[in-house]
């Protein structure tokens, strides 16, 4: 079995090995540039979200390429990682999240495989977002992770960005039930849903949430912490490579059999 792994911000170099292989895969939404390595005795598809050098703002990553091209790559199972702000007191920056909800406050992204033009319409089940198999598998690879910990579920909200938020939308969007915020979150998983891939995803506590830490959010901050992290990341990744397995009976595959 083939593992995606979808890498977000500060850890596109996460798996600068020597020996991936690059590869261009051509999808009907655009071209996406992949990495092929060996991991754990795995195959893994190694993603850099945000392309090369990090050069794709949140709003503009072409989600449905990048999706599309893990399908075709046979990817069955996909682990992805997204840095993210801090609304919960308990969940402060170095800390990992397993979520298993979310709310969507994107605004103007392409956000489905299933746009009508072929004149199917289909609404997919979103009562489970995050696969459950694949949840269990990050949970218990953090559990010895070094340093800050591992919270297994919550919620995370997405946001547009590219901007940070205001406090008013964070004391919004804590009211409203989230935890931690990011921006590249959505559509991602939904579209991993329609195309019936086992999804999951480890976030990266970089700062606290606007208004809820002091001063404003910088940049050094967030990368700061990203970097200090970088390694209890590598280390948790590569155990949830090599112990995850696929199901093909796991619900995510069979999003539309009801
Ligand atoms: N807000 C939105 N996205 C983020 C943040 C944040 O505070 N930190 C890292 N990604």
């Amino acid at each position: 079995m083939r593992i995606g792994l979808i890498a977000g911000s500060g850890i596109e170099d996460l798996y600068d090995d020597r020996r991936a292989r690059p590869r261009t895969v051509a999808t009907e939404y655009g071209d996406v540039e992949v990495y092929l390595l060996d991991a754990e005795g795995r195959e893994v598809v190694f993603l850099p979200r945000h392309g090369k050098g990090h050069s794709v703002p949140p709003h503009r990553v072409n989600y449905r390429a990048n999706i599309r091209a893990l399908a075709e790559l046979e990817c069955r199972c996909v682990i992805a990682t997204n840095a993210v702000g801090s609304m919960n007191p308990n969940m402060g920056p170095g800390d990992f999240v397993v979520v298993d909800q979310f709310l969507d406050f994107t605004k103007q992204r392409p956000l489905t495989f299933f746009d009508g033009q072929d004149g199917v319409v289909r609404h997919v089940d979103m009562t489970e977002p995050y696969c459950p198999r694949i949840r269990e598998v990050l949970r218990r690879a953090g559990e010895g992770a070094p340093g800050g910990s591992l919270h297994s579920g919550g919620t995370y909200i997405c946001a547009e960005g590219p901007r940070f938020e205001s406090p008013a939308e964070i004391r919004m969007f804590a009211q409203l039930g989230a935890d931690v915020v990011g921006m590249t979150g959505v559509p991602e998983l939904v579209l991993a849903r329609e195309a019936g891939l086992c999804y999951a995803t480890a976030c990266v506590v970089s700062n606290w949430a606007a208004g809820i830490g002091e001063g404003p959010i910088t940049h050094e901050e967030v990368v700061g912490i990203m970097a200090e992290r970088e390694a209890a990341l590598v280390a948790l990744l590569r155990a949830a490579v090599a112990s995850l397995t696929d199901d093909p009976d796991c619900a995510c595959h069979h999003p539309f059999d009801r």
